[in-house]
C-alpha cells in the first residue's frame, strides 16, 4: 500500500470517530520536544479537530489528553512520569482517555515501564505511526480496548494530513525527517529513523498556501535540514525535480521567490552540510534570515571526534570565518553539550575558547545526558555530575557576558522586525523579532501586528531589546510611510 492510500484510510477513520463523537469533545496536548515535535503536535491537533475535538488547556476538563514526548535528554522522562502520576486520579474520576506518542515511545525500556507502572494509559504510538491516530482512537472508543501502535522502521513520508497551526503568522514546514549522522551522544537517529526528504513540489505548494493564508515567516525543519535531498541524490532514490529543486540551496532559492513570505528560517543544520551553494543561497536570498544555527556541541577536536561530529575545532572556526565573509550581517547561534565522556578541563577550555571567538547571538547549553542505546552511554570515562554542573555554570556565565556584550551593538541601530502581537506581560506594548530572532518590545497600535516594521533600539535587557518607532511607521514590505 502506498502512503497516499494509507492516509485515505485514516481519513475514513476520521469520519468514523467524528460519528462516534456526536458532541464536541475536549482535548489537551503536551508537547515536550523540539520544533519538529511541535510540528507533529500541530498535525495531531489537525486530525483531532477533524474528528470533532476542541483544544483546551486544563487537563481536568479534557476528554482526551495527549503527550507528544521527547527523549533527547533525561529530564523529559521525569516530566512525563510526573504528569502521568497527576493524571491517574483524574482518569479514575472522569474516564479521561490518555495517549502518549512521540520519540520516547520508540524506546522499549520506556514503553515497558509505562505498561507496568501506569497501566491506565490507553494508547501508545510512535514517531512512525502518528498518522494512524484516527484508527487507534477509533479502536479505543469503539472497542474499549488499549492500543499500542509502535513500529521500528526507517520511516516514510506522509502527505496530506490536516494541520492546525499554533500561529497565523509564523509556520513551521518539515522538509525532511530522520537522521543518518549518529552523533555518539544522541538518541534521535534511533527514534526518528533514517533521513528522508519530502518532494520539492509538496513543500513549495505548502509554502504557497501558507503565503495565501497570510503567513509571513516560514521555518523549514529537519533533524539535518541542510542535507535536504542528499540521501536521495547519493543513493539515486528518485524524486520529482520540481522547478529545478534538487538540494537545500535550490529549495531556499525557490521559497525565496514566493510572494507574501517575508522571512525564511531553518533548523537544525549540521556544520558538515554547509556547502558553498548553501552559504551562497543564504547570502543571496533576501528573505532568508541571516541568523544561522551552527551547532558546535564541543570545542575540543578530540571530543568532537568521540562525538562523531565529523569536523575539528579548526574546521568549525574556518567555516564561521567563511560564512561571516560571504554573508553580510551574519549572526550565529549554537548548541553546546558540557560533560561528554572523557572531557578534560583542557577540552572544556576549547569550548570556552570557541565561544569567545565566535561571538554567538544565542547559545543553547546542555548538560550531557546518558541515553540508553547510544555509544556515548557505553563509554567508560563518564564525567561526575558535580563537574558537569560546575562546567555548565562556568559556560553559562561566559555566554551571558558575551550576550550582554553582543546586545550593545544593537543600541541606536534601526532594526526590521516582524510584529508578532501584544507582549505577554504588558497589554500596552507590542512584541516582534529581529532578523537575528531577538525579541523587541515597543509601544504601537494593534494594526501593526503582522507587519514588517522598522524600529530603533533604545535599550537592552539581556533576553530582549526595547525599541521605539522614531520616524513615522516605516514598513519594509511596501516602503509605505504613514
Ligand atoms: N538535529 C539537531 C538537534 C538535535 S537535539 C542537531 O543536530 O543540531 C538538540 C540538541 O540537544 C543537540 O544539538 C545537542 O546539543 C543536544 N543533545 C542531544 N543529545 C544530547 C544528550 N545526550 N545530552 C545532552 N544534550 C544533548
Ligand atoms: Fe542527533 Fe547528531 Fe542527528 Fe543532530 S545530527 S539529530 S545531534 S545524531
Ligand atoms: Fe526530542 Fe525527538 Fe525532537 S527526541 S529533540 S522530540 S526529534
Amino acid at each position: 500500500m502506498d502512503t497516499k492510500q494509507e492516509i485515505d484510510i485514516q481519513k475514513e477513520f476520521m469520519k468514523k470517530v467524528k460519528e462516534l463523537n456526536n458532541k464536541i469533545q475536549k482535548y489537551a496536548i503536551f508537547t515536550m520536544g523540539c520544533q519538529l515535535n511541535e510540528n507533529d503536535s500541530e498535525k495531531i491537533s489537525g486530525m483531532l479537530e477533524e474528528m470533532n475535538y476542541e483544544k483546551i488547556e486544563d487537563i481536568k476538563n479534557a476528554d482526551l489528553v495527549i503527550f507528544n514526548t521527547c527523549c533527547v535528554r533525561e529530564n523529559a522522562e521525569d516530566r512525563l512520569f510526573g504528569k502521568l502520576g497527576e493524571l491517574k486520579k483524574i482518569k479514575e474520576e472522569k474516564g479521561t482517555i490518555i495517549a502518549i506518542g512521540g520519540c520516547m515511545m520508540q524506546e522499549k525500556h520506556i514503553t515497558d515501564k509505562i505498561k507496568e507502572s501506569y497501566p491506565f494509559v490507553d494508547l501508545l504510538f510512535g514517531t512512525h505511526t502518528l498518522h494512524k491516530l484516527p484508527e487507534d482512537l477509533y479502536k479505543i472508543l469503539n472497542q474499549k480496548q488499549k492500543e499500542e501502535d509502535i513500529i521500528d522502521i526507517d520511516g516514510k513520508v506522509y502527505e496530506g494530513l490536516p494541520i492546525k497551526r499554533d500561529s497565523n503568522l509564523k509556520a513551521s514546514v518539515t522538509i525532511m525527517n530522520g537522521c543518518n549522522n549518529f552523533c555518539s551522544y544522541c538518541i534521535v537517529p534511533y527514534v526518528r529513523g533514517r533521513e528522508r526528504s519530502r518532494e520539492p513540489k509538496d513543500i513549495i505548494k505548502e509554502v504557497e498556501n501558507l503565503a495565501k493564508s497570510g503567513y509571513k515567516e516560514i521555518t523549514l525543519l529537519g533533524q539535518n535540514v541542510n542535507s535536504y535531498l542528499r540521501v536521495e541524490r547519493e543513493k539515486n532514490i528518485p524524486f520529482e525535480q520540481y522547478k529545478g529543486i534538487n538540494s537545500f540551496a535550490t529549495l531556499l532559492q525557490e521559497i525565496n521567490k514566493i510572494d507574501g513570505i517575508e522571512r525564511i528560517r531553518f533548523i537544525s543544520p549540521h556544520p558538515k552540510d554547509f556547502t558553498d551553494d548553501v552559504i551562497d543561497a543564504i547570502a543571496k536570498c533576501e528573505k532568508v534570515c541571516k541568523l544561522v544555527h551552527l551547532p558546535l556541541q564541543a570545542g575540543s577536536t578530540k571530543i568532537l571526534k568521540d562525538m562523531n561530529r565529523k569536523y575539528t575545532k579548526e574546521q568549525y572556526l574556518k567555516l564561521v570565518e567563511k560564512m561571516k565573509e560571504k554573508i553580510p550581517n551574519l549572526t550565529i547561534s549554537t548548541d553546546i553539550i558540557v560533560g561528554f565522556p572523557g572531557e578534560t578541563e583542557e577540552d572544556f577550555e576549547d569550548t570556552l575558547d570557541v565561544v569567545r571567538k565566535v561571538g554567538y547571538e544565542q547559545v543553547y547549553m546542555f548538560i550531557y545526558s546518558r541515553r540508553i542505546g547510544t555509544p556515548g552511554d557505553k563509554m567508560e570515562n563518564q564525567i561526575p555530575e558535580e563537574i558537569k554542573h560546575i562546567r555548565f555554570d562556568k559556560l553559562k556565565k561566559l555566554v551571558e557576558n558575551k550576550i550582554y556584550e553582543n546586545n550593545q551593538k544593537y543600541l541606536g541601530t534601526t532594526q526590521t522586525i516582524l510584529v508578532e502581537g501584544k507582549s505577554k506581560n504588558n497589554e500596552n506594548t507590542l512584541t516582534g523579532r529581529t532578523d537575528s530572532n531577538k525579541v523587541v518590545i515597543f509601544e504601537g497600535d494593534n494594526d501593526l501586528i503582522g507587519k514588517m516594521l522598522k524600529v530603533e533600539i533604545v535599550s537592552e535587557h539581556m533576553w530582549y531589546l526595547k525599541g521605539e518607532i522614531k520616524h513615522g511607521r516605516i514598513f519594509t514590505n511596501d516602503a509605505k510611510i504613514s
